[in-house]
């Protein structure tokens, strides 16, 4: 079996961050988003992958080199532009061969027995196999309508409701996938629809299995959907210490605090909260729960809360921060020096600030 992991699109709805990185290496508790999916595949016994790349590449080729680092062969196929996930499928023909394979989408996090489903897949007789879960707003995704426990149409961001069952971004196929995507016509949005093609393929009486998601599932299109899948991942995190926390430090829940990383008497830390390497957390600090810092941030009188803040960033204040992604290299600092009083920002373009 192969591996199909899409790291392409635009990532416009996740500006400003996505200005200077791709989507894909946004990190979710220290771990840049598209190694789930790429854990999952490895996991599944997988160890050749695909990895669909677009445009705006940054880090991916950096992070995955070319796979031996982590037991497999990584081959990048590029995807000039955006055509859809459907069109990112088929210019991997020639990777996919005659195997069997999963597509994973760079963007979906799945906590579910993904090994489990790959086995079942390839003992099966099914054409396709799609991962589904209930959903509050199944406008935003691909649906499939159930009768009598089968799948008998699929249909791609429905404008009336038919379904809130959603597919996640993660499907089993065989390569008579490719002759029906090769037919497909581009949707309304202009892209070739997996969706589409797997409709196809059960017009031509395939057979799709599916099963539902029993643990979770994140899409993380939007910047509310990074916090809260961070939030998902760090429920299980388990406490381990690589840096150091001085005496005075109030400790509770999971705690993870990478190398080189002082946590300073005075500060408070709440789980689960993950800290990379070289960071410093000052005294009366409070940071978590549910978030994680970089390597080389430094957290200096501030409260910080569900929030993720990149590596590089200084937050030095007395402030309360809640809610919040923090890019690179940021500073928040207290404004007592600015001769006005007022606020001071330099912040890009795109940028959200509540005050
Ligand atoms: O998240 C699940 C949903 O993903 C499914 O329910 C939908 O049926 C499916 O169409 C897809 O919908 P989105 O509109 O959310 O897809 P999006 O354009 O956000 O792209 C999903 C991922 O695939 C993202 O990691 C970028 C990558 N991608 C996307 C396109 C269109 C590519 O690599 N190439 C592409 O051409």
């Amino acid at each position: 079996m192969k591996g199909l992991l899409l790291a392409g699109g635009h990532g416009t709805r996740l500006r400003p961050l996505t200005y200077t990185g791709n989507k894909h290496m946004l990190p979710i508790a220290n771990k840049p988003m598209l190694m789930y999916g790429f854990d999952q595949m490895r996991a599944s016994g997988i160890r050749e992958i695909g990895v669909i790349l677009g445009p705006l590449q940054e880090g991916i080729v950096e992070a995955l080199e070319d796979g031996s680092k982590f037991g497999v062969k990584v081959t990048y196929i590029a995807q000039p532009e955006p055509k859809g996930i459907a069109h990112a499928v088929l210019i991997s023909k020639e990777f996919v061969g005659d195997s069997p394979f999963i597509v994973h989408l760079g963007d979906n996090l799945l906590k579910d027995n993904i090994p489990e489903f790959a086995r079942e897949f390839l003992r099966s007789e099914a054409d396709a196999s799609v991962i589904l879960t209930r959903v509050n707003d199944p406008e935003r995704f691909g649906v499939v309508l159930l009768e009598e426990g089968r799948i008998i149409k699929l249909i791609e961001k429905p404008k009336q409701y038919i379904s809130d069952l959603a597919l996640a971004g993660v499907y089993f196929l065989r390569p008579t996938i490719f002759p029906i995507i090769e037919k497909l016509r581009p949707s309304r949005r202009n892209e070739l629809e997996i969706t589409d093609a797997i409709q196809k393929l059960l017009d031509l009486g395939g057979k799709i299995t599916y099963h539902e998601v029993s643990g979770w599932w994140k899409d993380t299109g939007r910047p509310e959907d990074i916090l809260e899948a961070n939030q998902l991942v760090l429920k299980d995190l388990k406490t381990s210490i690589g840096g150091m926390i001085e005496h005075g430090v109030t400790v509770s829940g999971e705690v993870e605090v990478g190398e080189g990383t002082i946590v300073h008497s005075g500060a408070t830390l709440r789980g689960p909260i993950v800290i990379g390497d070289h960071s410093e957390i000052g005294d009366g600090a409070s940071v978590g729960p549910n978030t994680s810092l970089g390597s080389h941030v430094r957290i200096l009188g501030a409260t910080i809360e569900n929030s993720i803040v990149l590596d590089g960033t200084v937050v030095d204040c007395r402030e309360r921060i809640v809610d919040s992604i923090i890019g690179k290299n940021s500073r928040i600092i207290s404004s007592l020096t600015s001769p006005s009083g007022g606020r001071r920002f330099v912040v890009g373009e795109s940028t959200f600030v509540s005050l």
